[in-house]
């Protein structure tokens, strides 16, 4: 699946499992107006085409690589092997251990190949869209601004909550 535009960003999780919670990454950066483009590719099942969606990342556009897996999570370690784009990793809560076994499979990358590691799930799907705005910002003003007013506008529902 992929937008109209020139994807900046590319996401890729291990299995279609993943998609009901990595759609919260795709429609985060939707709302940014950054395109996407998201696979299901696994390390371990098609590793092949997981390690040919790296290695081809920079020349088709893309800036960010996302890479969501569960389990023993190796994907966003073999995409960050692939390519020196920044890769962004999210640990998906899957089958079992509710995620602490993705956790560490992505975060605990030895040195020399480095994984942004997000939290696990929704959370880290959401912040790795806004990291990886954040990471395009740097050289796009107007993506900048949308920034700023997303954080303004966060701080304004907070402080307009109420309690009963
Ligand atoms: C990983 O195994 C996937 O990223 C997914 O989170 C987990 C379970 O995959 P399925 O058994 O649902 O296909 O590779």
């Amino acid at each position: 699946m992929s937008d109209d535009k020139t994807a900046l960003v590319g996401i890729v999780m291990g299995s279609k499992s993943d998609w009901d919670t990595m759609k919260h990454c795709r429609d985060m950066l939707a709302e940014f107006g950054v395109a996407s483009e998201c696979r299901v590719l696994s390390a371990h099942r098609t590793p092949q085409q997981a390690t040919e969606f790296a290695t081809t990342a920079e020349e088709r556009g893309v800036e960010v690589v996302i890479a969501a897996a569960g389990g023993a999570a190796h994907l966003a370690g073999v995409m960050a092997a692939h390519t020196l784009l920044p890769v962004l990793g999210v640990p998906m809560q899957a089958w079992s251990l509710d995620g602490l076994d993705s956790l560490l499979a992505t975060v605990q990358m030895p040195r020399g190949i480095p994984v942004g590691t997000l939290a696990i799930g929704k959370a880290g799907a959401v912040n790795a869209a806004l990291l990886a705005v954040s990471i395009l910002a740097g050289k796009r003003p107007e993506l900048r601004e949308k920034l700023k007013t997303f954080r303004r506008q966060q701080a304004e529902t907070i402080l307009g909550e109420t309690l009963e």
